[in-house]
């Protein structure tokens, strides 16, 4: 199913999403730190680091987090070890001017992510399938000046057996458009 048209490193196609993670594993505060990590050196436009994540401080903010997703994703986000929220600045640290490229800079901190999380045998799986407006105003995020963008679930990859049989039928590393779709000699 994953077959480059060109030779790439294979930690490209080793990362996918999957929904069936392992009830049994719990990623240590540690593990969850040098996840953060790896975001924390993603590129961002004038180094402004737009990217803000929420993590679970307890069973209560765990709770909370799941309540933040839709009903599609909580089923099976529940069996995850970490939800992570994903928000971002809007504006420049500096200037407080409008920054266009919050979402492009923070989606690369969550590929840093996702990558890392490989590299430590886990797996994290985006989702924007969350209810921003409950989760801007029960964290006490200002939206004129944060954007709320997505959640990440990280965990170990376990069973599909508490999947719907849609999502069964998805739980495996999917394909790519060719590059003659997507890239455009000009
Ligand atoms: C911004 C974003 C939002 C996504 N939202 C959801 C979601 O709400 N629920 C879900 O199950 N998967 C979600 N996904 C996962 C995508 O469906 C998945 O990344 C895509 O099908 C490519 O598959 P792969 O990540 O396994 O390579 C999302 C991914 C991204 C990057």
């Amino acid at each position: 199913m994953r077959n480059p048209e060109y030779p790439i490193h294979p930690q490209f196609l080793d990362r996918w999403s999957p929904r069936g993670f392992d009830p049994n594993c719990k990623l240590t505060e540690d593990e969850v730190s040098t996840l953060l990590e790896a975001a924390r050196w993603a590129p961002s436009c004038a180094n402004d680091q737009p990217w803000i994540f929420y993590r679970e401080k307890n069973a209560a903010s765990r709770a909370l987090f799941l309540s933040f997703l839709t009903d599609a994703n909580q089923y099976w986000v529940k069996y995850a070890s970490h939800i992570l929220i994903v928000c971002a600045h809007k504006l420049y640290s500096d200037d407080d001017k409008p920054n266009t490229y919050h979402a492009y800079d923070t989606g690369a901190a969550w590929m840093s992510i996702a990558l890392q999380a490989r590299h430590m045998g886990y797996y994290a799986h985006c989702m924007a399938g969350i209810h921003e407006d409950v989760i801007a105003q029960k964290l006490g995020i200002d939206t004129e000046k944060i954007e709320v963008l997505t959640a990440i679930a990280i965990g170990k990859l376990g069973s599909d057996e508490n999947l719907g049989d849609k999502h069964k039928s998805q739980e495996s590393p999917n394909a790519r458009r060719p590059q003659n779709e997507f890239v455009i000699f000009a």
